[in-house]
């Protein structure tokens, strides 16, 4: 059986609320969270919290300890130290939070003692589960209300976490409602096996006519969106096992494809449920037969590195015959088979999510990739690349 990492949104979620999993099989994306929320939970006040590469760690911790009143800085790596913070400090200091960012944008974050009002109401404006998630542990850490409008829906692990411990949360339509007062109840999280994961070995399997089974995954509905667009491109999907642990769904996936994949057109709502993930979908495009289009995708410039221009970039080194377009928001593939299969220098831009995806272009061709450096993998996926070679290779 191929061992796969816990699911990291959910292991964070649950670093952040000080509940229990099994630390087992995770990526250094959730222990330095876990190591960030533990220094806080010990020495309470006035630390400096170094979250490494870790977005989801800085943006719900910031929520989480801006909510509890007291000081604290938190920093990241050269990576984390670049991305966009304003979309968390914004609607936190309009709460009553006072937190200010290096050039008013990015970290270091640092929080001074306050205390937010009793009720806040905000409405998204990137439909971001990070932001989301910040403002509800803002409430509970805070004890206070808050409502949050939803206009595109976002992975609802925190919510599902809340619940699954007794929390005062429900959703009406596009609404969140959460009183942080009631607080929560400590209990035992059973992580599922990360989709984001298996979705390399899911791409994989397809590419490589491969049927090697992907036990215990979490297959939330918010998540999930890169199994429709996979049958979509012509793929058969097959669910087993399905159940709900720890108020999340898990199940066994297989995957086979008799067909050649055809390319797709995505944008709009979609976008969200599959950000991860699309740049395995562009590499996918690189072998279906015509044209790919991702529009509506501006976010994927602010994730670990500017994930469209690098994607791009490579994908053009990987084979200079392919057709490229770049938006702002997204980008077009125009496929071609003319590989030269000279090996190749690509940039990662330290982007685990771009490594991974290049690594399964390279299985199908066989074209040698000499990356800048891999260790970045580790963010997410240890053994990525033993489990790549062990089933695959
Ligand atoms: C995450 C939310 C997404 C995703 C990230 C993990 C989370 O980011 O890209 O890898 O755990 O909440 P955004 O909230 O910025 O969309």
């Amino acid at each position: 059986m191929i061992e796969l990492p816990k699911d990291k949104s959910i292991a964070q979620r649950c670093a952040v609320l000080n509940l229990d999993f099994d630390e087992n099989f995770i990526g250094e994306d959730v222990k330095n969270t876990l190591h960030a929320a533990n220094q806080f939970a010990e020495y309470d006040k006035d630390l400096t919290l170094n979250l490494g590469n870790s977005g989801t760690g800085i943006r719900l911790l910031t929520g989480y300890i801006a909510g509890s009143g007291k000081k604290c800085t938190l920093i990241g790596d050269k990576s984390l130290s670049n991305r966009p913070m304003r979309r968390i400090s914004d609607p936190l200091n309009t709460w009553g939070a006072k937190i200010s960012l290096r050039e008013s944008k990015y970290p270091p974050i640092e929080i001074a003692e306050s205390k937010l009002q009793s009720k806040f109401s905000y409405e998204l404006e990137i439909p971001s589960a990070q932001i989301k998630s910040c403002l509800l542990l803002a409430a509970l850490s805070s004890k206070t209300k808050i409502e949050i409008i939803e206009k595109i829906p976002s992975r609802d692990h925190t919510e599902r976490l809340l619940q699954e411990c007794d929390a005062e949360i429900f959703r009406v339509g596009n609404k969140i409602i959460f009183d942080g007062a009631k607080g929560i109840t400590k209990k035992f999280i059973d992580v599922p096996k990360d989709f984001s994961s298996a979705a390399y070995l899911i791409a994989a399997n397809i590419l490589m006519k491969r049927d090697i089974p992907l036990i215990g995954i979490g297959v939330n509905k918010t998540r999930t969106a890169f199994l429709d667009v996979l049958e979509e491109m012509g793929a058969k999907i097959e669910l087993h096992n399905d159940c709900i642990i720890s108020n999340e769904q898990r199940a066994d996936i297989t995957v086979s494809s008799n067909k050649n994949l055809e390319g797709i057109s995505i944008s709009g709502q979609r976008i969200p449920n599959l950000i991860d993930e699309i740049p395995l979908i562009a590499i996918m495009a690189m072998f279906a037969e015509g044209k790919t289009t991702i529009r509506d995708a501006k976010e994927l410039r602010y994730k670990e590195s500017d994930r469209i221009s690098l994607l791009l970039n490579n994908m053009k080194k990987f084979n200079p015959n392919i057709g490229l377009a770049e938006f702002e928001d997204g980008f077009e593939i125009i496929p071609s088979k003319n590989l030269n299969n000279d090996s190749v220098d690509l940039e990662t831009g330290g982007d685990h999510r771009i490594i991974m995806s290049f690594v399964i272009a390279a299985l199908v061709t066989g074209k040698k990739i000499n990356f800048d450096e891999t260790e970045s993998v580790e963010t997410s996926f240890p053994g990525f690349f033993e489990v790549i070679k062990a089933w695959y290779q």
